[in-house]
């Protein structure tokens, strides 16, 4: 499977991609948040099937290099989502962009914080490769009680009101998507109807007790009923005592709630 160098898919909301998202399999990303590429690898074995795309992050992208995309490949037909949330000047996140264009990877964050040049930079880098640009709007580890003002946030603006102006300059800038938080996706989804969602912090009901450092979580159920695309779930599967089973499980609800929708 590796020889293929670049298996990119452009797909827009009235073709492919909306039928790949009537499996809900599809919409679970799991994030490959470990140290080096045999887990990563041993991961990818155990999950390919199970989920529809793996998420690289900056633990492993910096321990490995672009290789362990190539190595994901090797061993899946999933998707590739690098969650590398750049930040810099306008022509340097272009250029890195541009750089990223031979490997095989769908879904590519970039902070909001950034303002709209950058983020338009961002996309004019990945042009009509089929590299979906996404917007970080307010990670989902942030909560109510953080500091924000040290942050430079505005004291009279939500966590909430901070993501749809956000998000709005991510549909602006031409963006493919945003990553917000389960707890703000409704209102990006009312009224950003083009953006792709993509929600992190999910957590089961069970679990509600261990967040881990996340603050602003949901259950998959509440995600998508909320308007959730994509899931992205990294410890309740990396941890769980058998991680197939662990994403099955939330493959299983997310069917349930896709099934209420209709
Ligand atoms: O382990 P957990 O399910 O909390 O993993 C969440 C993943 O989503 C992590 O890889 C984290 O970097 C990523 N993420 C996030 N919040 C964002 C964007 C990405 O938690 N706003």
């Amino acid at each position: 499977m590796l020889s293929t160098p670049m298996t990119i898919r452009s797909e827009t909301s009235d073709d492919k991609y909306m039928t790949g998202l009537d499996d809900p399999k599809s919409r679970l990303i799991f994030a490959l948040d470990v140290p080096g590429l045999d887990e990563a690898v041993s991961f990818v074995q155990k999950l390919d099937g199970s989920v529809g795309m793996f998420k690289v992050g900056l633990e492993l992208f910096l321990k490995e290099g672009p290789s362990v995309l190539t190595a994901i490949k090797e061993h899946s037909d999933a998707e590739i989502f690098l969650d590398l949330k750049l930040h810099d000047i306008s022509i340097t996140v272009e250029r890195s962009v541009k750089s990223l264009l031979k490997y095989p990877v769908r879904f590519l964050t970039v902070h909001c914080s950034g303002g709209e040049t950058m983020l338009r930079s961002a996309v004019s880098g990945a042009g009509d490769s089929g590299l979906e640009i996404l917007g970080v709007t307010v990670l989902t580890n942030l909560g109510p009680d953080d500091h924000r003002e040290e942050l430079g946030y505005r004291k009279d603006l939500t966590l909430q009101d901070l993501a749809i102006i956000r998000a709005k300059m991510a549909e602006k800038s031409g963006c493919a998507g945003v990553i917000c938080s389960g707890l703000e996706v409704a209102s990006i989804r009312k009224n950003f109807k083009t953006l792709k969602t993509v929600v992190p912090g999910i957590r089961q009901i069970d679990s509600t007790l261990n967040k881990d450092d996340q603050k602003r979580v949901v259950t998959p159920q509440l995600a998508i009923e909320s308007g959730a695309d994509y899931l992205v779930v990294g410890r309740p599967i990396r941890d769980a005592s058998d991680p197939k089973a662990a994403a099955q499980q939330i493959v299983q609800e997310i069917s349930t709630a896709l099934a209420k929708a209709k």
